[in-house]
């Protein structure tokens, strides 16, 4: 069974024990929602592998409500700082050297000297963090290889009955997963997200180098076809065939549009759930408008491309 909590104070209260139990609780974020559980208790992160039926080897993002408390976790930087000065609370994953005696489990880094942290900017996320006190180590909450949750309801389709508890928070405002910047050595962009490599430059005053698909680290999207509904998806869609489910972007005659203004942050926003419904009506086939290559658009397109990746 899993204990469905309002986002009340009360409700918060009560997932934040249930987290500092060792159980694996739900919440949304301002990107997605996050499978919640202690980072510090191996048995409760082998039981997010379990219940997402996740290829381990894929490590984990670190959430917690502070700086300070993302300082006892890691090594910490002034490019860290200035980062987190501009980006933090928000949706912006930090990688930086693992902190000795950090007392995180070798799960959760799967083995790596590095720790993704973040600090989300969601009250529900914040209030939850600060409730349980404790480092919580959370991918997003899907089985692996689906479509991330951006509601509550996605979350129950895909774990209900395998996770402690869900926080019923509404729809998530991002939409999509935050930007993770490797910072152990030259800054390096390792998944692209809301938070562009161009607004990443600006504050660091320099540059962000771009990750190569042929170097070793597994980041979410080192597995091709990571966010993968049901049907085939089929990219750049100028024309659509009869039959197809149709994803649309600016003025077009589909299905569902992302953004009939072409804008690309509210695309962002619907992009898992249209997707989700689209999938949900049991076509074969997705065919989705073509999206701008610039700002955000870097970002759908790196999740429509794995979507539509050969499986
Ligand atoms: O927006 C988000 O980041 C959401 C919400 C829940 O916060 N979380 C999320 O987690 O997207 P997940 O597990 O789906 O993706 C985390 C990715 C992993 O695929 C992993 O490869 C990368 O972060 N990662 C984690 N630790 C890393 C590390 N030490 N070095 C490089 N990449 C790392
Ligand atoms: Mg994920």
């Amino acid at each position: 069974m899993t204990q469905q909590f309002s986002p009340t104070s009360d409700g918060l209260a009560r997932a934040a024990e249930m987290l500092r139990a060792g159980k694996l609780v739900a919440f949304p974020t301002e990107t997605v929602y996050g499978l919640g559980a202690d980072a510090r208790n191996d048995q409760a992160v082998a039981a997010i592998f379990g219940a997402k039926q996740r290829p381990s080897f894929n490590p984990l993002i670190v959430h917690v409500s502070s700086v300070d408390a993302a300082k006892e976790l890691v090594v910490w930087s002034e490019q860290a700082d200035a980062l987190a000065e501009a980006y933090w609370p928000g949706p912006l994953t930090l990688v930086l050297p693992l902190r000795e005696g950090a007392g995180v489990s070798r799960l959760v880094t799967a083995g790596l000297d590095t720790l993704a942290v973040r600090m989300p900017a969601a009250p529900i996320a914040r209030d939850l963090l600060s409730q349980a006190a404790i480092p919580v180590a959370a991918p997003s909450a899907n089985r692996s290889g689906q479509i991330s949750p951006t509601r509550a309801t996605h979350v129950l389709d895909s774990l209900d009955g395998r996770i402690d508890g869900l926080v019923m928070g509404g729809a998530c405002d991002v939409g999509l997963e935050s930007t993770i910047l490797g910072l152990t050595g030259r800054p390096t962009l390792l998944r692209p997200g809301g938070i562009t490599r161009e607004a990443l430059a600006h504050v660091l005053g320099g540059g962000v180098a771009e990750r190569h698909a042929t170097e070793g680290i597994t980041a979410p999207g080192q597995i091709r076809s990571h966010y993968a509904p049901n049907a085939k998806v089929r990219l750049n869609a100028v024309d659509f065939v009869e039959g197809e489910a149709r994803l649309g972007f600016g003025a077009t005659d589909c299905d569902l549009n992302l953004s009939e203004a072409e804008n690309l942050t509210e695309a962002a926003a619907n992009l898992f759930e249209y997707l989700h419904r689209l999938d949900a009506t049991g076509a074969e086939r997705i065919a989705v408008s073509p999206i701008p290559h610039l700002g955000l658009g870097v970002a759908i397109n790196d999740r429509l491309s794995r979507a539509a990746a050969d499986r």
